[in-house]
């Protein structure tokens, strides 16, 4: 998703500190801290079995295109896997006619708006091996815009009760089975005969889940959950069917499950009548409307642009927003399993959810709250990861502690755990919040015990990754991209002030985002203290001056320099999003909304190493995307001689950067994008797969 609410937050007294005391220290300036030679924190570091540490890339460049469709290097080529509206079962209705998409029949389709991709191998096993040609794909569909579907309408009014309920079937999770054929090195998803049939599953925003951790009875969970049973029938005893939605990035864990994090969930909810009593009620409680304005949705907002299904308007169901959030777990290997969401990992924008191995075979699970000034999270496990047994893992998430980061002006951090007394005793010296009642209202309103506890804000942290070896267990190198921040706000740690503007500590803007690496102390991911700094400031190394202006006309800083020397050389790079790592310690980035910074190209792949390097990394693009799209969900095939790619979005916005949203509903206009079947046909979103065509190792 493009753009988020940005609340404005006042002045946090780290930044207060930071003005005080010189650029370099806030900055934590490149080789200025003695960890970024690495050479002695990477003892658990991926096993360099294919290329050796540090090896970099061996393509050129992809030159900056926008171009409507894939582009990779030379040697490359790019496939569709899927798209939005592919049938996972014989039992849907061919050929797929957008325009006739009803609740029914999207359940048995591919979703739209596809982010997070995850492949599993067909048959669990830890550690997995390296050469699976069949997986199973867990996908997460983040959102709609009913300006790129049913596109016979002619305005939104033809979106009815029926089409909106299609709409909303289009969000949560798809798993498929996918393989690939060795000699052909093409990947084909292989369908089930119907629901159940094998692993291909759909769970949507009506799907029943289970709530667990302390979070499950949590008044404004129970209130809105019974909302939710009393619109959808027969959802099984326990559950709630209120499935998930706005699934951005996730993760996986050792055991086998696929993790995906709710994001920008109050999209989704709106109220009918802002004098409903059941809304008027609530509006007297303090703590849910600051719920209401840390997320975004509004409590007396009224006429939701569509007539979403009656759990959704907040006028009736006005802690519906509790429900979203949260971390989900869900077993990819059994399509009858129910989807758990992990209260104790806390309530936020989750981006991902990204685990690693601690020392001592805890599971950390590191998180970014992709929102202006929200945090960075770590969650711990009580209990150890059990490889000989799978299912005595399957509850591991419900019992932990939750920390959140804060970065010190002398580049040193802590892990802040997050419980009850310590948040009491802080908002009880606060004086304006109200008092957690229990660790479940704890988790519920994580973000404001995170912010009375003193976590580092940061410029909407997204998808945060931890490099892990084969077994699982974290090397303690963590990046963290920092996607953007339109707004002016002062430097502060692990968010650099920028060469040429705002010198004195003035406030700036960070329009072309950055990435903060955190070493953790000792190498474990279960230590309460860390390193950081910066590792790589978004902007253009080639610019002559560091003023230019975004398409939009806004004055850009596109400097990647700190103190003075270059972060990095090579192809810019602005708004990364998620990451992926390879075993030859490269960094694969995806882009959100580079276009909108550098109007040459469209969103995009980058590479970099994490190795150590005395000279500034050199980036690399590797893959341009289709004409408004976004590229995420980055991952790799088990033997890495696969890429894949969620292209979101094709045609949400044109090469001038007007958003088809608006465009959509003039006489003759025509999506800007035809992605991926061309012609004229509709765009839709897709997983795309890159391969080498000599078979060879991406990237080597
Ligand atoms: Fe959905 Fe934070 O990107
Ligand atoms: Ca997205
Ligand atoms: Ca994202
Ligand atoms: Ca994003």
């Amino acid at each position: 998703m493009r753009e988020v609410m940005t609340m404005r937050e006042p002045a946090h007294l780290q930044d207060l500190i930071a003005t005080r005391l010189s650029r370099r220290r806030v900055l934590g300036g490149l080789g200025g801290l003695p960890f970024l030679s690495l050479a002695g924190a990477c003892a658990h570091d991926i096993a360099p079995a294919l290329g050796g540490a540090g090896r970099s890339v061996a393509f050129s460049s992809v030159p900056p295109t926008r171009a409507d469709r894939v582009t990779v290097p030379a040697g490359y080529e790019a496939r569709t896997l899927i798209a939005w509206g592919d049938p996972l079962f014989d039992t849907a209705q061919e050929p797929l006619d957008l325009n006739r998409l009803d609740r029914a029949g999207q359940e048995l389709r591919f979703g739209t708006h596809n982010d997070m991709l995850a492949l599993f191998p067909a048959s669990h096993a830890f550690p997995a091996g390296r050469s699976a040609t069949r997986q199973i794909l867990c996908v997460n569909h983040e959102y709609f815009e009913p300006a790129s579907a049913f596109p016979a309408a002619h305005s939104l009014r033809e979106f009815d009760a029926d089409r909106t309920a299609a709409l909303f079937a289009a969000l949560g999770v798809s798993i498929v089975a996918i393989r690939q054929d060795p000699s052909s090195r093409i990947w084909v998803v292989k369908r089930d005969a119907r629901p159940g049939a094998g692993v291909n599953r759909r769970i949507t925003p009506f799907t029943p889940v289970v709530f667990s951790g302390p979070a499950t009875g949590h008044p404004w969970v129970a209130a809105a959950g019974a909302k939710f049973n009393a619109a959808e029938s027969g959802a099984p005893a326990g559950t709630i069917p209120c499935g998930t939605l706005a699934n951005c990035a996730g993760g996986q864990t050792p055991w086998g499950t696929y993790l995906t994090s709710e994001e920008n969930f109050q999209f989704i909810f709106a109220a009918s009548d802002a004098a409903a009593e059941p809304l008027v009620r609530v509006r007297e409680d303090a703590a849910l409307a600051a719920d209401a304005a840390s997320f975004g949705y509004a409590l007396d907002r009224v006429r939701p642009a569509l007539p979403a299904p009656a759990q959704y308007d907040l006028s009736d169901n006005p802690t519906g927003p509790a429900l979203y959030g949260w971390v989900v777990e869900i077993d990819p290997y059994d399509p009858t399993s129910v989807p758990r969401k992990r209260t104790a990992i806390g309530r936020k924008k989750g981006e991902n959810a990204a685990t690693a191995l601690t020392r001592d075979g805890r599971l950390a699970v590191y998180q970014g709250d992709d929102q202006v000034d929200e945090f960075v999270y770590k969650f711990v496990t009580a209990g150890r990861f059990d490889p000989t047994d799978r299912g005595a893992n399957m509850d591991l998430l419900d019992r932990g502690v939750l920390h959140a980061a804060r970065c010190d002006v002398d580049g040193t951090g802590e892990w802040i755990a997050i419980t009850l007394e310590a948040a009491n005793a802080a908002a009880a010296g606060a004086g304006v919040v109200k008092p957690f009642s229990d660790e479940g209202d704890l988790m519920v309103r994580v973000r404001q015990a995170a912010r009375l506890l003193g976590a580092t804000p940061m410029d909407r942290p997204e998808d945060v990754e931890a490099i892990i070896d084969e077994t699982w267990v974290g090397s303690g190198t963590v990046l963290i991209p920092c996607t953007k921040n339109p707004a002016p706000r002062p430097p502060r740690p692990a968010s650099p002030d920028r060469e040429g503007a705002g010198e004195g500590g003035g406030a700036q803007r960070n329009f072309a985002g950055h990435l903060v690496r955190i070493e953790e102390d000792d190498g474990d991911c279960g230590a309460g203290r860390f390193r950081w700094d910066i590792f790589l400031v978004g902007g253009d190394p080639a610019a002559s001056k560091p003023m230019g202006a975004t398409p939009a006309g806004q004055p850009l800083n596109r400097s990647v320099t700190v103190d003075g020397a270059p972060t990095f050389r090579g192809a810019p790079i602005a708004a990364p999003d998620n990451l992926c790592f390879d075993r030859a310690r490269n960094v694969w980035i995806t882009t959100d909304g580079s276009d909108e910074v550098f109007g040459d190209c469209n969103d995009m792949v980058l590479v970099t190493t994490t190795a150590p390097t005395d000279a500034p990394r050199e980036v690399r693009r590797f893959l341009v995307g289709p004409v408004g799209c976004e590229v995420s969900g980055p991952t790799f095939s088990p033997d890495e001689r696969t890429f894949f790619a969620s292209i979101q979005h094709p045609g949400e916005a044109d090469l001038s950067g007007r958003a088809y949203s608006v465009e959509r509903w003039r006489e003759g206009a025509r999506p800007p994008s035809s992605f991926p079947d061309g012609g004229t046909a509709w765009p839709r979103s897709a997983v795309i797969y890159v391969v080498r065509q000599d078979g060879g190792v991406i990237g080597a």
